[in-house]
């Protein structure tokens, strides 16, 4: 028989097409414990209120937990059931009888969507909070592996200065711990009850919202019914966070792919996370790499949709945002693959130190020998002329800096003494750079420990 949650008023049944478009079971059926949850707090509330005995409150919790058994156990949706709150009110008739009728007082599915889904979010966010920490992790040790390597760092993915294996690394580590700071104030911001808002107007029963708020672990009480049914801030706040999360991913996947090509060479990718080709037997290709670059646009998409719904919406609830669903968890399923692959992939890489060294040109070093100048007395942009016409001069001889005649050197600036080819070592440049936050051994060993700690904080 079908069970429905609605229709006293209409004479006609529903076309099948309403079915068919109004239907949201198949996204929303997750939002189960969350709902079975607040649907517990909600039969204790009302019987606070008054509204019925604590005797059947007792009779429609415990039902509700007969219910949840039945779900966890694989009891599946009817071709009837609109969406997971129907299916949920059909299994509590079934299990409870008559009191299940007396559950919905007070309240509409728009209060009661806005909890359960902000409950999931919250779930979401802890769980995602620890998933960019195991990628942080992946990289902080692969980072102490390669803390006294040296490779380039690009800009304009030219070769640039020489820094630290860890240093680099690292750089993809902090922007992670933002997107954790990011993450815990999107918790706060949804840890706010809707609940007892009802459809628009706040429900017209006594139900201690104090009471709701704590049995389910909300930190705030909405101020305003018609915001609380119609605000999907949280949603888009999350959303906003995987996004950057999938776009952080993005940029380390695709520092991976470059440097393990083999023009580069600096890394190589293990076994457990690289695929090979059909027709080339040689090959040995970053998929996971690539499909987090991938994903990343999938998550910016759902992003860019669930602004596009929130937007044109007048206030309260309109069904617009039955869709806020599907776009969140797409973009939170996503970065549950990706974070983890990530993590594995890079727990596997194998760094080649000699590539890396030996792609630190003595041209590189350009602005420490720029900087000897300064040291003796040059102002910067003088000296920063001398250096330009040795590397020209090396560039045009086709060789390495340090190869030039001492006399190239006291031609282009007097000040240049008998050490001046010692300011293009590579190891000089970085010792020269433990200023905090640089790449300075002494810098980068404090920055290792500041990544631990950021790990233990929380
Ligand atoms: N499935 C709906 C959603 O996800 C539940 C709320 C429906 N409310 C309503 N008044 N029809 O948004």
């Amino acid at each position: 028989a079908t069970h429905k949650l609605w229709g006293g008023r209409f004479a006609g049944g529903p076309s099948p097409l309403l079915d068919a478009i109004n239907r949201s079971i198949g996204t929303d059926f997750r939002l189960w414990p969350h709902d079975i949850r607040l649907s517990r707090a909600w039969a204790l509330a009302l019987a606070k209120a008054g509204v019925f005995t604590m005797d059947e409150a007792d009779a429609l919790r415990s039902g509700l937990d007969r219910v949840a058994a039945r779900i966890a156990d694989g009891a599946q949706p009817i071709a009837t059931d609109e969406d997971i709150h129907t299916m949920i009110d059909r299994l509590l008739h079934e299990e409870a009888g008559t009191v299940a009728s007396k559950l919905h007082t007070g309240r509409s599915r728009n209060d009661q969507v806005a909890t359960a889904s902000r409950l999931w979010t919250m779930d979401a966010c802890r769980k995602l909070d620890v998933a960019i920490r195991e990628l942080q992790q992946a990289l902080l040790t692969q980072a102490e592996q390669i803390a006294d390597a040296i490779l380039p760092a690009y800009t304009h993915l030219q070769r640039a200065q020489p820094v630290s294996g860890a240093h680099w690394l690292l750089a993809h580590f902090w922007p992670l711990e933002r997107d954790r700071a990011r993450l815990a104030n999107a918790l706060r911001g949804t840890s706010t009850l809707p609940l007892g808002s009802g459809a628009i107007a706040g429900s017209a029963f006594p139900v201690p919202r104090d009471v709701l708020r704590d049995e389910l672990d909300f930190l705030a009480i909405s101020p305003n019914s018609i915001d609380a049914t119609g605000d999907r801030d949280f949603v888009a706040e999350t959303m906003f966070v995987c996004t950057m999360v999938a776009v952080h991913c993005s940029r380390i996947a695709e520092d991976m792919i470059i440097y393990g090509s083999s023009e580069f060479g600096f890394i190589k990718f293990g076994d457990g996370f690289s695929t090979g080709s059909s027709m080339m037997p040689q090959k040995r290709n970053p998929d996971v790499f690539e499909l987090a670059r991938g994903g990343g646009a999938r998550v910016l998409g759902d992003l860019v949709s669930l602004l596009g719904t929130i937007k044109g919406l007048p206030s309260g609830y309109s069904k617009d945002l039955q869709d806020d669903k599907r776009a969140m968890f797409n973009a939170v399923d996503l970065l549950h693959l990706v974070l983890p692959s990530m993590a594995g992939a890079i727990g596997e890489l194998r760094f080649n130190r000699e590539r890396m060294r030996g792609a630190v040109s003595s041209a590189m070093m350009a602005t420490d020998l720029a900087d000897y100048l300064v040291k003796k007395g040059a102002t910067f942009r003088e000296a920063h002329g001398a250096v330009g016409s040795l590397v020209r001069q090396a560039e045009e001889a086709g060789i390495e800096m340090t190869e030039l005649p001492a006399a190239a050197f006291s031609t282009a600036h007097a000040l240049f003494g008998d050490d001046a080819r010692d300011a293009l070592g590579a190891e000089a440049s970085l010792a020269a750079r433990n200023i905090a936050g640089g790449t300075g051994p002494e810098a980068v060993r404090v920055q290792i420990a500041q990544a631990h700690a950021a790990l233990a904080a929380h």
